[in-house]
């Protein structure tokens, strides 16, 4: 029998050191078998599986010393061409370093955001206007607090109490906002191409907080934040390279699918999309996907589920029979996920239709669950791109 003091000794240190769960470790060193907590309590373990987890635990503690969550600078070019950029409209065209930059810039606003003094006053002095003509929680409210935490004077303008309700058009609010000399302007839009056209009438650079069913940007940046950040706890060093992904539900209507396959399919990613006919679009596999309307046949060794939510809103018209028959053949129940990988992580967007495309038991499993992770991810990335996009205005040394 191998002698379990010192192993458990540094597994807490590292559960210290890099803010991991003991659960999280003793799954990652232990597999489903024997648990630290078991161990500690005096349970043994045979010579193999101490020799299997003492590997493990060192590769780990490498990874932790290394810096998990270091920034990967050496990856992409200096100053402004790390990210050339005036808007940020979409992710489909942006090049894999571009995405990275912007990644590596979030890190440090998880830490920042993760300490009880949240500021950092390099926006002070400018004005955001977050103009937002569809409803939103997580989006308007994230955009918000980045703001404010670099600094930035934050205006939000809804539509529902704005002259858009006495007929002013779109050309001109956006004039109306370019007066006010704001500094950057993000916008949620119910038309695909809305934004696109508010970005040519402005001066200042324009980020696209949803438009229609075309993108969402900001969150497939979260979202592949969110990913990353996961699967390098597990001591993943490359976590998109050859990462099975499966994004099922309203394809159809979901800025964020398009989002993320545009983000994950350029980061190496391996993405299956799944949805019932009706809500596939037609030629999606030109986004270098994979298409399947077989919920069960997409998540067989799935290492990352997402889950879409039914977007009734969008829908004229039935596209689905009953909420009821859409969770039999496209919800994400707790035996449907383990078709997937050990241990695949769950995510959604927001808001949840809970009991339709996702049960509350996996919405809501420890660990696996990053459904809560994505919103805090939200407020970190949020302020990188409010950063980044106003480094050029700013002046910033490189950058102009
Ligand atoms: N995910 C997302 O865009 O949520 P909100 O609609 O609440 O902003």
């Amino acid at each position: 029998m191998a002698d379990t003091q010192e192993l458990i000794a540094r597994i807490n240190a590292l559960a210290l050191r890099s803010n991991r769960s003991k659960s999280t470790l003793s799954r990652l060193l232990f597999g489903n078998g024997k648990r630290i907590d078991e161990i500690e309590a005096g349970g043994s373990i045979t010579l193999t599986t101490y020799q299997r987890a003492a590997e493990a635990l060192a590769e780990l503690e490498q990874t932790a010393a290394a810096g998990a969550h270091a920034p990967h600078s050496s990856r992409y070019p200096e100053g402004r061409a790390a990210f050339p950029h005036k808007h940020l409209l979409g992710i489909a065209g942006l090049a894999p370093h571009e995405i990275l930059f912007l990644l590596d810039e979030a890190e440090q606003w998880v830490e920042l955001n993760r300490q009880s003094h949240k500021r950092d006053n390099r926006l002070a002095g400018l004005t955001i206007i977050n103009a937002f003509f569809e409803n939103s929680t997580r989006t308007l409210l994230s955009f918000e607090i980045a703001g404010k935490r670099l600094g930035a004077d934050v205006v939000n303008m809804h539509a529902a109490q704005s002259s858009v309700k006495k007929g002013e058009t779109l050309i001109d609010t956006a004039l109306t906002l370019n007066a006010m000399r704001s500094d950057a302007i993000v916008i949620r839009h119910g038309s695909s191409g809305a934004v696109r056209l508010i970005a040519d009438k402005v001066d200042c650079p324009v980020l696209n907080a949803g438009d229609g069913q075309h993108e969402h940007p900001t969150q497939g940046l979260l979202d592949a934040l969110t990913i990353r950040r996961a699967l390098r706890e597990r001591g993943v060093t490359e976590p998109f390279s050859g990462l099975k992904v499966v994004i099922c539900g309203d394809v159809l209507h979901s800025r964020v699918a398009r989002s993320n396959v545009h983000c994950l399919t350029t980061l190496g990613a391996d993405v299956r999309v799944c949805a019932p006919p009706a809500l596939m679009p037609a030629g999606i596999e030109q986004l270098k996907v994979t298409a399947f309307h077989d919920f069960d046949a997409a998540l067989e060794g799935a290492e990352v589920v997402m889950m879409l939510r039914l977007q009734n809103e969008r829908m004229q018209g039935s596209f689905v029979p009953s909420p009821a028959e859409y969770r039999h053949l496209y919800g994400l129940t707790p035996e449907r996920l383990s078709r997937a990988a050990p241990d695949a992580l769950v995510m959604h967007p927001g808001p949840m239709n809970r009991g339709v495309e996702i049960d509350s038991i996996v919405a809501d499993l420890p660990e696996r669950s990053l459904i809560t992770t994505q919103v805090e991810m939200g407020v970190a990335m949020r302020m990188a791109c409010l950063d980044v996009l106003t480094r050029q205005p700013r002046g910033v040394e490189g950058w102009q």
